[in-house]
């Protein structure tokens, strides 16, 4: 066998109830090499990494480590070989601090007494040495935005010996100048040997960091080509099997009068002085970096989060929800951006999250109409072309991507007068991107006013009338739809 071959899957076959995951699958990576792993939403990449890491068995197949055959039955045995997994839905324990997370798999069933000490000051040193020099290593892990949670997985994975490295979808929490030190980190990694595998649906960033790219599609291998010749529109063909001429299709809403005014919101330690305006039919866009305080602000005016001072004037009156069920009464919807944390029920059936924002439309007289309900769940998840066995199903059995859709539906639902998606396309493939946008538009042209928090600048650029730029806890720029370009975001943002 080639000696600059780290790993091989070979044949990997997995079905669950109901859905074949992979089929017959192969994937290869060398040393040193940085190979993506590509495909739309359900077509199976999270399922051959956790097969990887020994979190799931495969029903068949074979896998290959420095050219020896090795059974992984569990994740000790994965941990052993050197792989390291940063998931999706990532695992950490939120009741716990940085430091214990980060050391967890080193503290739990060894007898020695822990120096408390040493521990926190080892995080602190492997924080600072990925450039997040603020993250407190004795802070709650719960307490900390999922940006800094990523950050607090992958200083978890690198303080431990490890060969091959697989992120799972890693930069869908972060924006630019986080991700810029993950992929400086990366390459070191690179450099010393490591082989990384990245899962991400950004084509961007895998043309840019990418040495090899495998794209799956339904659970099967389409590809395998070097980046080398590759582009955007070669990807998206090879991942959806058609081309797409437009991201960003035109919109015909008009703006109306102003459905929410903001002066002056104090939260939190976040959001210190924020003003805005959205009128009907507008799509408006918070860009700015994480911990900038845009969830925080929409949060503390949905009612989620408790707010300082302020005055909000929703519909012309003045206004203070005092918690989400008032604010979603008075029809102003929030799409969180921690599906896990608030926006899915995971034990509950896709229909019941699908509908639980609007059970009034789906009931007569305080009656669920059971029929009604499906029908109207299953056509909403089928514009999305949301990929799920049955609507009972629990919403946890869904793919990452395909969990997002479900809590976009929700809102969808929902006859919203404004609403606030906050990244709504986060994890979403490029197929459904599409489908997202459309929707967003079509809200717009109802008169619904949009707030749309991304970090992803070319969807801010592409959908939004009009963008806010956040900069810690306090506005620091507004741009109208013809002079935003990504360096006045990023400038903003940052404060040069
Ligand atoms: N525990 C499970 N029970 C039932 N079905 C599952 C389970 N885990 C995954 N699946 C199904 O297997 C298929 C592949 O899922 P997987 O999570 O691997 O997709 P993915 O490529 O990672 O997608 P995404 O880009 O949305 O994260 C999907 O149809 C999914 O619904
Ligand atoms: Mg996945």
């Amino acid at each position: 066998m080639d000696q600059s071959v780290k790993l091989e899957m070979r044949g990997i076959t997995k079905a669950f109830v109901g859905v074949k995951a992979l089929n017959q699958v192969n994937f290869e990576t060398e040393k040193g090499e940085i190979h993506a792993l590509m495909g739309e939403n359900g077509a199976g990449k999270s399922t051959l990494m956790k097969i990887l890491a020994g979190a799931i068995h495969r029903d068949e197949g074979t896998i290959f480590i420095d050219g020896v055959e090795r059974h992984i039955q569990n994740p000790l045995d994965a941990i052993r070989l050197g792989i390291s997994v940063i998931y999706q839905e990532f695992m950490l324990a939120p009741h716990l601090t940085v430091a214990e997370n980060i050391f967890i798999d080193r503290i739990s069933g060894k007898k020695a007494v822990i120096n408390w000490k040493e521990l926190k000051a080892k995080a602190k040193e492997q924080l600072v040495q990925l450039g997040f020099n603020d993250i407190d290593p004795g802070a709650k892990v719960a307490s900390l935005s999922v940006a800094y949670q990523q950050v607090t997985e992958i200083c978890k994975c690198l303080t431990r010996y490890t060969d091959i490295l697989v992120l799972d979808e890693p930069t869908s929490v972060l924006t630019f100048s986080e991700i810029e030190k993950l992929f400086e980190i990366l390459q070191r990694l690179k450099g010393k040997g490591v082989s990384v595998i990245y899962i991400s649906h950004r084509l961007e960033e895998v043309l840019r960091i990418a040495d090899r790219v495998t794209v799956l599609k339904d659970g099967a291998n389409v590809d395998t080509l070097p980046n080398a010749g590759l582009t955007k529109d070669k990807l998206v063909t090879l991942m959806v099997g058609r081309e797409f001429s437009q991201m960003f299709a035109g919109r015909h809403a008009k703006s109306g009068d102003v459905v929410l005014e903001v002066n002056h919101l104090k939260a939190g330690n976040m959001v210190k002085d924020v003003s805005f305006k959205v009128r009907a039919g507008e799509v408006v866009g918070f860009s700015g970096l994480v911990g900038a305080g845009r969830s925080e602000t929409m949060r503390a005016i949905f009612g989620a989060d408790p707010l300082a001072s302020g005055e909000i004037i929703y519909m012309g009156e003045k206004t203070r929800f005092k918690d989400p069920r008032c604010a979603i009464q008075h029809g102003f919807g929030l799409l969180s951006e921690d599906r896990k944390k608030e926006g899915l029920l995971l034990f509950q059936s896709i229909r019941v999250n699908s509908t639980i924002a609007s059970l009034q439309k789906v009931s007569r007289a305080g009656l669920l109409n059971h029929r009604k309900e499906k029908d109207f769940v299953s056509e909403l998840l089928a514009s999305l072309s949301t990929k799920y066995g049955s609507t009972e199903d629990d919403a946890r059995s869904l793919s990452g991507g395909n969990q997002q859709k479900v809590a976009f539906a929700k809102w969808i639902f929902a006859d919203c007068k404004c609403i606030v998606l906050d990244e709504p396309t986060r994890g979403v493939d490029v197929g459904a991107k599409l489908e997202i946008y459309k929707i967003i538009n079509q809200l717009a042209e109802k008169g619904v006013a949009v707030i749309m928090i991304s970090s992803e600048m070319p969807e801010i650029i592409g959908m939004c009338d009009r963008a806010y730029v956040m900069r810690q806890g306090l506005v620091a720029g507004e741009l109208e739809k013809q002079e935003m370009t990504e360096e006045k975001l990023i400038k903003l943002a940052m404060g040069v």
